[in-house]
């Protein structure tokens, strides 16, 4: 097939990918914004390559002409999570996408592939827009954790190298390697409450000294500046005490008086 033929075959996949991409990046993004503990931590997206498409086809035995319909993985998207336990949230949210219909989800979670790879797959259909109109077609996204994606990386550069021919003991390697993966996010697990919390308490910690950076910022053009420095060194004393209570109490207090001020300036 010529190259411009191809290029008009993967452009719409292209496109699902990029629009895909921004859409998960925005769920995660709404998480943080909302100040909640978000279960994507990664999101990556890739156009399968020429060269692997055909090598797929002649591995399953499938026509050029029949291989938007074969492969189902040329728009390829995947979402890296901290925990096990996450994986299910993000599952759920794909199924009440209207967005993206399921067509297909294989769980490499609950039962590993015989290599040892862990990961949980879905087949969706996505809709793009293009100048000959709506065209539909399909994306695989895998759902994994870091320590399962740390694992597949490293295995899948290694069957890439040996291709079928991985010797028995590097193969036996990997499945202790995955199991070794397995317990640790199974560790990581018990200690999830414990972490989630940790991160949460950074994110508003850091959502509510932006805050008052920002209402200290804003009284410096309204209001006196003495008093605006003075306000500045008590933010620093209250930050060193490193008491959220006490720093939120006086973003409260910020708030009053820069309220006060913009009144007066309406006023
Ligand atoms: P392919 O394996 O891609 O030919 O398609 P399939 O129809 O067998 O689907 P499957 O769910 O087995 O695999 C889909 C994708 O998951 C692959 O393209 C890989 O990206 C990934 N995958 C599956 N098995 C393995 C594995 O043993 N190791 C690694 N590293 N990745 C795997
Ligand atoms: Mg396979």
């Amino acid at each position: 097939m010529e190259i411009q033929l191809w290029r008009e075959i993967l452009e719409p996949y292209q496109q699902a990918v990029d629009e895909l991409v921004v859409k998960f990046n925005h769920i995660k993004q709404e998480y943080h914004n909302e100040g909640m503990y978000c279960p994507i931590v990664q999101v990556d997206g890739r156009v399968k390559k020429i060269s692997s498409i055909l090598e797929k086809c002649q591995r399953k035995n499938v026509q050029i002409s029949q291989l938007e319909e074969k492969i189902e993985d040329i728009a390829g998207i995947r979402l890296i999570c901290q925990f096990v336990e996450d994986i299910n949230t993000v599952v759920e949210l794909i199924r009440k996408r209207s967005d993206m219909v399921v067509k297909q989800e294989k769980d490499y979670i609950s039962k590993s592939k015989p290599s040892g790879y862990r990961s949980y797959h879905m087949i969706v259909y996505y809709v793009v827009q293009t100048l000959s109109g709506p065209k539909q077609l399909e994306a695989e996204i895998q759902i994994r954790t870091l320590a399962m994606n740390f694992w597949s990386t490293i295995e899948h550069s290694l069957q890439y190298k040996y291709k079928e021919h991985m010797p028995e003991e590097l193969r036996s390697r990997l499945l202790r390697a995955a199991n070794a993966v397995d317990a640790l996010d199974g560790e990581m697990a018990s200690v999830r409450d414990e972490i989630m919390n940790a991160q949460n308490s950074n994110h508003l910690k850091a959502s509510v000294v932006s805050d008052i950076l920002n209402n200290i910022e804003n009284l410096y053009h309204i209001a006196n500046k003495r008093e605006v420095v003075k306000i500045q060194d008590e933010f620093y004393r209250i930050y060193q005490s490193d008491d959220m209570q006490l720093l939120m109490r006086f973003n409260k207090e910020l708030d009053i008086l820069a309220e006060t001020y913009r009144a007066q300036s309406l006023g």
